[in-house]
């Protein structure tokens, strides 16, 4: 059995395809223009590759992009008070701090300071409360579009089996949170877990979110499976040339490929959904906002 491929990169397209409409429809009917607030700190490079593919999207979809670059040696305070700064700044619906941030800053202290209404990351206690309990707020924006791909292929998730491999805010506690709210049965597994290769074998759903290049064997997988890899890892490529590296998942996706029913592909699978939902939560704030 080869798996299906599912292809993110189609689907987020087909996503900021709708976004573009409805930011139409928005400064037609009450000419509103979303606006988007993105903050790298530092130099990072593949934090740079991120925060410039973000900007280059909020523009493509009709919305504002503002743009914010720090040095690596600002301290806290600027950085809160940048934050502040936007928080009070109408034009910004929605704010977006690039993490990880550079050491010596409090990433919680930023992610607290966010505006509730323009986290458009999801990631305030008070948006991350109303997912727990089940009330309308901001998503984190990977869980969010692993979420999408999975009810397009799937339909109804109720009584599946999920296995969340990862617990990091920003990807597993989340998504193992929605896939819950959405019915499935869902284990959390980490670093710490017994047995990960048999716990994944019972899963209807993998979520892979560890951050370790191919560390998922095709062999772990329960066929038919659907397996959702949101690792972007770069490694060496001696066989491209000295020198050469490639992106890889957190899933050995030749080996998941022959037993899995279907497969995101590590690029073109979940990262054009994060931004994809970025822009789609950014739009999300900006009707908030606006009543
Ligand atoms: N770094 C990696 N992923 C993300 C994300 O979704 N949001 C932010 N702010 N930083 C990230």
């Amino acid at each position: 059995m080869v798996a299906e491929r599912i292809d993110g990169k189609a689907f987020a397209a087909g996503l900021r395809g709708q976004v573009a409409q409805e930011v139409a429809r928005l400064k037609e009917e009450h000419g509103l223009t979303p606006g988007l607030a993105v903050v790298l700190v530092g130099e990072d490079p593949a934090s740079q590759v991120y925060v410039r593919s973000k900007e280059k999207m909020t523009v493509e979809v009709g919305m504002n992009s503002y743009a914010h670059r720090l040095p690596a040696d600002v301290s806290q305070g600027e950085l809160i008070s940048l934050v502040r700064t936007l928080n009070a700044d109408r034009a910004v619906n929605g704010i977006l701090v690039q993490f990880p941030l550079p050491k010596g800053l409090d990433q919680q202290q930023v992610i607290e300071t966010i505006s509730v209404v323009k986290d458009v990351d999801g990631f305030h206690p008070q948006n991350a409360g109303r997912l727990v309990a089940g009330m309308p707020g901001l998503v984190p924006c990977t869980p969010l579009g692993c979420m999408m791909l999975l009810k397009d292929r799937l339909g109804d998730l109720s009584g599946l089996n999920a296995v969340v491999i990862g617990r990091s805010t920003i990807v597993g506690k989340p998504m193992a949170q929605l896939l819950t709210n959405a019915s499935a049965t869902v284990t959390v597994a980490h670093s710490r877990t017994k047995d990960l290769p048999e716990v994944v074998r019972r899963a209807d759903i993998v979520i892979a979110a560890v951050g370790r290049p191919e560390m998922v064997k095709g062999d772990w997988i329960k066929p038919g499976a659907t397996v959702i890899d949101v690792g972007i890892n770069r490694i060496d490529a001696p066989e491209k040339g000295e020198g050469k590296t490639r992106l890889v998942g957190d899933v050995d996706f030749a080996g998941a490929s022959q037993v899995a029913g279907a497969i995101t592909p590590v690029p073109g699978g979940v990262g054009p959904m994060t931004i994809a939902c970025l822009l789609a939560n950014t739009v999300t704030a900006t009707c908030k906002a606006n009543g």
